[in-house]
């Protein structure tokens, strides 16, 4: 079971890293737009940096933004010139018909893929027959319409364990705790989570109970000691 960060924001992004756990990023259009603040490659760049500095080699998932198949492979082009540099540099690509074509040409040259937005059995398992290393399943979004999330994990989980695929699934649309321990169980390879949900993973409020139990009962202790003896009465 991997654990990747589904961000762009620096400080959160460093504050998993100083944590050890992250086995990787994924960024969407959107999540980057919210860091706008200027111009997308320095950003990215910032978040290379940031891997380095804290000695990660984790996949790190830019997407393209457009839905033109020819211009996908321009901005892949463009993503590889400017982030090639960092060597677990993931090309997303959203799954559809004319989007197979870009990752069977990215694949052939060697560049890792990450098929996106895959909300059915039927889009996963095309994905990984072009050849992306990795098959975004959109949890929450399945569930939005009311489409049971958990049997497509499953069931894509079993065809790709039966081909012996190299693919691995990441579940991500992340929107509850529950969500990344249900598609864990139904054999998700890889949980993208935003950042928000890793704290709560820590905590438990029986946890914090015992904590504070120990230290109240050690610090009486200490008191105890500390507390001057009674003095002999001399006869
Ligand atoms: C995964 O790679 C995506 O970035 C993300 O999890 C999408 O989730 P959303 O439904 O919150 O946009």
């Amino acid at each position: 079971m991997k654990l990747f960060v589904d961000t762009a924001n620096l400080k959160e992004l460093e504050d998993a890293l100083k944590r050890g756990f992250p086995c990787g990023v994924t960024t969407n259009p959107s999540i980057l737009a919210k860091e706008r603040t200027r111009d997308f490659r320095p950003h990215v760049n910032e978040m290379i940096k940031l891997l380095t500095e804290y000695g990660y080699d984790i996949p790190l998932s830019v997407e393209v933004f457009t839905t033109d198949p020819a211009e996908m492979i321009v901005q892949a082009e463009e993503f590889l010139s400017t982030f090639g540099h960092y060597p677990n540099l993931n090309i997303k690509v959203p799954i559809g018909w004319n989007e197979l074509t870009v990752i069977h040409q990215l694949r052939r040259r060697g560049i890792k893929v990450n098929c996106t937005c895959c909300m059915s059995y039927n889009q996963a398992v095309m994905a990984a027959r072009a050849g992306a290393n990795f098959v975004s399943i959109f949890w929450g979004r399945i569930r939005d319409i009311g489409y049971d999330a958990g049997s497509v994990v499953r069931q894509v989980h079993q065809t790709l364990r039966e081909w012996k695929s190299e693919s691995e699934i990441i579940v991500g649309s992340i929107r509850h705790i529950a969500d990344i321990n249900e598609a864990l169980q139904c054999g998700a390879d890889i949980i993208t989570v935003p950042p928000k949900f890793f704290p709560q993973m820590c905590a438990h409020p029986k946890t914090d109970e015992a904590v504070q139990q120990f230290v109240t009962d050690f610090q009486k202790s200490l008191t105890a000691e500390v507390l001057p003896l009674p003095r002999r009465q001399s006869a």
